[in-house]
């Protein structure tokens, strides 16, 4: 799409994710843990509306209180914005206005989202025309999620998380999201993981090269069975993430004493996920959690990635 007109605004959308399963490998040379993965992504949406303008800008609005959050080139959106300007050769710069519905640092990658969406904004409102690798390189380069959001569906991840494989779903999952009311620094979770493991490096074996996601959450995705799934939920960072906020084990376990078939913590924490077997169950857990004072929302997945929206 050609637009040069400066009333022009493109729209895209993002989704957020859970990972179903997460295992946490060695640390590689890079600093980054090698990771295996299985991503599926939620109906919880960052839209980002793009708008000409000679330098680069970010405003935030949406359904999460979004006061805290940076607008300098700190900003992942603005930083994906200027890689693909880099890259492409482009001289101007782009107005962002973003609507945040994903929790901020909760696990779910919203910042992710806001990058994923913003390259796929740019690239029509500028008229670069870069192609889909092109565009999942520059978001490899952004964070390890980023190329997720901007595929979506369910897939697999490995390597940072960046290097992705689609994998088979049938149907939709139900998921019950319980937010937290503050945000956990994943470099933070993951340092903590490390101090677990060489404190006991005597008694435990040694973090994997190359983990794999087990064959068995494979089968339940395809097979599209929550019972399944729930069984063979994992994600190595909840344990030092609970370690950093206990009261998150109390969340977890309200959740499964009212109906939920398993939680999970998404990603790097705070928001804990829980698997539900069909939408009358979600909503009475929906009822029973927000009874005990805890900010809920409904989801569904797997849903797309990021996508232009011709409003
Ligand atoms: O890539 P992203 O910015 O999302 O990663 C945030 C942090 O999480 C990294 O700086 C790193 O500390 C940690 N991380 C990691 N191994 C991964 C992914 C993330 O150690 N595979």
């Amino acid at each position: 799409m050609m637009t040069s007109a400066a009333t022009t605004v493109v729209h895209a959308r993002a989704p957020g994710k859970i990972n179903v399963f997460l295992k946490v490998g060695a640390v590689m040379e890079d600093g980054y843990h090698d990771l295996a993965t299985a991503y599926q992504a939620v109906s919880l949406f960052e839209e980002v509306r793009a708008s000409a303008a000679s330098d680069f800008s970010v405003e935030f609005s949406g359904s999460i209180d979004t006061s805290d959050l940076v607008t300098d080139g700190s900003n992942l959106a603005i930083k994906a914005a200027q890689a693909l300007a880099r890259k492409a050769g482009y001289r101007g710069g782009v107005h962002l206005e973003i609507e945040k519905n994903v929790p901020i640092a909760g696990g779910m990658g919203g910042g992710s989202a806001d990058a994923a969406a913003t390259l796929l904004a740019c690239d029509a409102l500028w008229g670069t025309n870069a192609s889909k690798d092109e565009l999942l390189a520059i978001a490899a380069q952004l964070g390890a999620d980023v190329p997720f959001s901007f595929t979506g569906g369910t897939a697999i991840g490995t390597g940072r998380g960046d290097q992705l494989s689609p994998a088979l779903a049938k149907g939709k999952f139900q998921w019950v999201l319980a937010l937290a009311d503050f945000g956990m620094s994943t470099p933070g979770v993951y340092q903590e993981l490390d101090r677990h493991r060489d404190r006991h490096a005597q008694d435990i074996f040694p973090a994997q090269h190359q983990p794999s996601v087990d064959a068995n959450v494979l089968q339940a995705l395809r097979a599209g069975d929550p019972h399944m799934l729930a069984d063979v939920l994992h994600n190595d960072l909840q344990a030092p993430a609970l370690h950093l906020a206990p009261g998150l084990g109390k969340v977890l376990q309200l959740g499964e004493e009212n109906g939920a078939l398993a939680g999970i913590l998404s990603g790097s924490g705070p928001t804990v996920a829980f698997l539900v077997a069909d939408a009358d169950s979600a909503l009475e857990l929906q009822v029973a959690l927000s009874a005990s004072r805890l900010r809920v929302v409904r989801v569904t997945g797997p849903v797309h990635g990021a996508r232009l929206i011709h409003d």
